[in-house]
């Protein structure tokens, strides 16, 4: 099938990639003419497993073409994936410029038929608004030519983005009952067929239904990180082990394992985001999201703990301390950086005067620029940071060491190493890598989320 997709960041690549890879031929449209050269050199501007392969593949074959021509992308798909950013606006909605740019300039260029699918992560209603944007460009033009709009939410993980979406646990699609809509419909399950061979894993609802669905899941699962993080931080008051806790209740069926970590906070692109817009969007039909509000300031407060722990240990005045961190990414397997929980570490422990190494297996370009961007008004603070090659150069005569992403390569270090580079063997670990005891073993001093019991098992 001709498939256009608009946006071409991790959704966008990752969803033409796989669609190129199953045999359609997929145009991507950046208007970032820089994306769109480094994509044709066959450079990926993101880190993502086995999305390189797939990428230099496709293009290679022809069935993948990166461009910032809009005609020719408008021209190219029957389908149109809309897959640009909708970052948080002032207020904390999803700003949906980029949508309805991307909706406006179907409506000007199109002359037959298209199925337009919001996959971008869009609030209730969306579909609507851009199936208004692209009929006015339509009547401005002077012409009618039919067209449906549906909501298909993106569920792919960073970092294992490429198997989620080749096999992904579930496919939402959101249609509409009209002619244009069913139409719509068998084309999405044509399109969608190489990913149900298995088992059909699409849920077809209404296009509301669909557009909340996304914010529905994302909601749920920032609700158990925090969830978690205020039992462990009580934990560390009443000396009770949350990695014990975590296993005692997620064995059971009902609860599940999966997103009950404590840790220093949640981040990245969607969480945030998303929990804000639909307490947006709740706002605007005067309904109060009691939980996803205790959600979002759990989290907030959270992102702080290892900073609030340092200065516990070492006091308010860091001005002579230096501190190794691990970990800069929101979380492993990306070079994401978009509200990484390191950020909010690095600006306390600047602030009060300390001096940081750091060392991330593969964000360490994508960090310069985002430091760059959080200290562009304080340079000396900016100074304060030291970029390593090495996980063990990042060690060399710190204080301590503050690991903040659980990166598989800092699961299994070599301690004795780290106790004759540290100046003092202290560990804060704020993804609960390591057991207490261990560490006790060890000689090192060690600082977990939430806990504080002394675990002799
Ligand atoms: N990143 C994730 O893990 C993830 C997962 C699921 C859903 N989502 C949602 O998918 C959407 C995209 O997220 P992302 O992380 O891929 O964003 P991104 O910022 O990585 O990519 C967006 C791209 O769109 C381009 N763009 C903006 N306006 C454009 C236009 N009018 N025409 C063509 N290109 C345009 C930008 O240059 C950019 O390259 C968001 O709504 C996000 O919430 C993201």
């Amino acid at each position: 099938m001709k498939v256009t997709i608009i946006g071409t960041g991790y959704v966008g690549l990752v969803t033409g990639a796989c669609l190129a890879e199953v045999g359609n031929e997929v145009f991507c449209l950046d208007l970032d003419q820089n994306k769109v050269d480094l994509l044709n050199n066959g450079v990926i501007p993101i880190h993502e497993a086995g999305l390189e392969e797939l990428v230099v593949r496709n293009h290679a074959s022809g069935r993948l073409i990166f461009s910032s021509d809009i005609a020719a992308s408008v021209h190219h798909g029957d389908i149109q994936f809309i897959a640009v950013g909708t970052p948080p606006d002032q207020d904390g909605a999803a700003d949906l410029q980029h949508v309805f740019a991307a909706a406006r300039s179907i409506g000007q260029h199109m002359h037959d038929f298209k199925v337009v699918v919001d996959k971008s992560t869009v609030p209730v209603g969306t579909a609507s608004r851009v199936q208004e944007v692209i009929l006015e460009q339509l009547t401005a033009r002077g012409t009618r030519i039919d067209f449906a709009v549906v909501s298909n939410p993106e569920f792919l993980k960073e970092g294992a983005a490429v198997e989620d979406f080749m096999r992904p646990d579930r496919i939402v699609i959101g249609c509409d009952d009209t002619p244009e809509g069913q139409r719509a419909r068998s084309m999405m399950k044509q399109l969608y067929s190489p990913f149900n061979r298995n088992r059909e894993r699409t849920f077809w609802m209404d296009v509301r239904s669909a557009e909340f669905t996304k914010y529905a899941a994302n909601a749920m699962l920032a609700t158990r990180i925090s969830f978690m993080n205020e039992l462990a931080n009580l934990a560390d008051k009443v000396g009770v082990d949350i990695e014990a806790v975590r296993h005692g209740i997620g064995s059971d069926p009902r609860i599940g394992y999966s997103f009950l970590y404590a840790g220093c906070g949640y981040g990245g692109s969607c969480f945030p985001k998303d929990v804000q817009a639909l307490r947006h969007t709740a706002a605007q039909y005067d309904h109060r999201m009691q939980i996803l509000q205790a959600v979002a300031e759990v989290n907030e407060r959270q992102r702080h703990v290892l900073g609030r722990k340092i200065i516990q240990r070492f006091g308010d005045d860091l001005g002579k301390r230096h501190f190794a961190i691990w970990g800069l990414a929101f979380k492993p397997n990306t070079d994401d950086m978009r509200h990484a929980p390191s950020r909010a570490l690095l600006r306390q422990l600047l602030k009060h005067g300390a001096s940081v190494a750091v060392y991330d297996p593969v964000a360490m370009n994508e960090a310069r620029r985002a430091l760059a961007d959080d200290f562009a008004e304080m340079p000396s603070l900016l100074e304060q940071i030291r970029f390593c090659d090495s996980a063990a150069e990042a060690l060399q005569d710190a204080d301590a060491l503050a690991i903040v992403t659980e990166w598989k390569a800092f699961r299994s270090p070599d301690l004795n190493q780290i106790k004759s580079l540290l100046k003092e063997p202290v560990i804060f670990d704020g993804r609960n890598l390591f057991e207490p005891w261990a560490m006790a073993n060890a000689g090192i001093e060690y600082h977990g989320i939430g806990r504080t019991a002394i675990n002799r098992t």
